[in-house]
């Protein structure tokens, strides 16, 4: 359903048990780096009035995910850390080479956003079927249908804003570049670890 070429080791979820924290953290910023992502395509591509009305709605829907993880850590009795550095996503943006016109920047933002929303709904998944955390299990089910709605989103609008026999083979590969990363992750208690 989300195109991802391997799926993570289940026994992830085993690592994150151990560290429920540090999950929640980790999780935390993803959902600001999401927010922000929306905000950065707003000021990079004013003039596409679709996408900044959708980017508009996706940094508030992030920021109210980013809301209510930081409730969890509250609740837990914990405090929010710093941001983790997320090697995933560091990895996985050197896959498009720099450069090249204002329309295939876009293009290219819009399909490491799409990657990353795809990946983050299996984790979510993953979390809400293996764990044994009832409060979390439920809170996963609920963000992993918002992630999917992104998913989608940002491929379509890659679709629409560039060839789409392109953007469609850029995906492809892009999606096989992230299969060759993945062999190497699902070993750390982050989101994308
Ligand atoms: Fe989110
Ligand atoms: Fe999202």
């Amino acid at each position: 359903m989300l195109g991802l070429k391997l799926p993570t080791d289940p026994r992830w979820v085993n690592i994150v048990e151990k560290n429920i924290e540090e999950i929640l953290t980790d999780h935390a910023y993803c959902e600001q780096k999401a927010a922000s992502t929306a905000i950065s395509l707003i000021i990079g591509f004013p003039e596409k009035s679709e996408l900044v009305k959708e980017m508009t709605a996706l940094a508030r829907e992030e920021m109210g995910h980013f809301n209510m993880v930081h409730d969890k850590i509250i609740n837990r009795g914990w405090v929010l850390g710093r941001e983790r550095k997320d090697e995933y996503v560091v990895e996985l943006m050197k896959f498009f080479p720099k450069g090249g016109s204002r329309e295939t920047h876009l293009v290219h933002k819009l399909l490491y956003a799409a990657l990353i929303e795809a990946r983050s709904c299996e984790r979510f998944r993953l979390l809400s079927e293996e764990i044994d955390d009832e409060e979390l299990s439920e809170f996963y089910r609920n963000l992993m249908v918002s992630e999917a709605n992104h998913y989608t989103m940002f491929l379509k609008f890659a679709r629409k804003y560039g060839n789409k026999e392109e953007v469609d083979q850029k995906w492809n590969d892009l999606l096989d570049y992230e299969a060759q990363l993945m062999k190497d992750l699902g070993k750390k208690e982050t989101m994308h670890g």
